[in-house]
């Protein structure tokens, strides 16, 4: 089994999550919808959605919303939030989409660099291209491999819901590497996040593969414009040509 078929589905990534800033992302989706200016009913796909904080919210603001996912856990958890616009399923992101095209398709908060091989890597924008309606958009928000690299905390302790989180943080080769340890109930657990430092310029050029245009780079959550060296994130929206 893969580190993020494994880690995803546990309570214990939930639980280290558990302060995710839900303002954040819906102040995020607020500037994104208005600046993609999508009319109310457009159909969003939220790949990778984990606990649908995002699809949920789009769902409110009146899109039709489709949350994937490759985690049961997460799935089966969202599924209490279904209505006749807003639909979860399991689905690995390497695979066709099955749905009706689109109107765009997001992939938030680094749900991307978990593969091993560049053809997988591909095969998420294949998807996404497939499963989009032409001139849909794609926004791919992923971190600032740059940034990531010159800013590395190596080593934080957290403590949540009385489990103490020991993570440790490292480059290895391509990827940041994270290591989680901790014990729950005397029994001791070791997880890892793997993801690849894919730099801009990859991203663009998979993108440009599949029939991509780069519409419009911003370095963070308020929608700031990018910056190699000093922006955090590295949000990217396409336009299907
Ligand atoms: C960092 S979390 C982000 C979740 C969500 N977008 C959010 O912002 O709360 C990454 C998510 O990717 C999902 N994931 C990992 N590999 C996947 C795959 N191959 N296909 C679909 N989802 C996957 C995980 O289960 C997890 O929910």
């Amino acid at each position: 089994m893969q580190w993020f078929e494994e880690w995803f589905d546990t309570p214990y990534y939930h639980i280290l999550y558990s302060n995710r800033d839900y303002r954040e992302a819906e102040n995020f989706l607020n500037l994104l919808t208005g600046f993609l200016k999508l009319e109310k009913k457009s159909s969003i796909i939220d790949l990778a959605c984990g606990k649908g904080r995002h699809s949920i919210y789009l769902n409110k603001l009146g899109y039709k919303v489709l949350g994937l996912d490759l985690s049961e856990q997460s799935i089966s958890y969202d599924k209490k939030f279904e209505n006749e616009s807003l639909e979860f399923r399991v689905h690995d992101m390497r695979n066709r989409i099955e749905s009706e095209p689109v109107d765009a398709v997001f992939n938030l908060f680094t749900s991307f660099g978990y593969f091993e091989t560049e053809e997988e890597d591909k095969s998420v924008f294949r998807s996404v291209s497939e499963v989009l309606k032409s001139k849909g958009y794609f926004v791919l928000d992923f971190l600032n491999a740059e940034y990531v690299k010159n800013v590395i905390t190596p080593s934080a302790s957290v403590e949540k819901e009385n489990i103490i989180f020991n993570i440790k943080k490292h480059i290895e080769g391509d990827y940041i590497l994270k290591e989680i340890d901790f014990e729950d109930q005397g029994k001791p657990y070791h997880f890892f996040e793997r993801v690849k430092l894919t730099s801009p310029e990859k991203i663009l050029k998979f993108a440009d593969e599949f029939g991509f245009e780069l519409i419009k780079r911003w370095g963070d959550y308020q929608l700031n414009d990018f910056d190699g060296k000093s922006s955090q994130r590295c949000i990217n929206l396409f336009r299907k040509r």
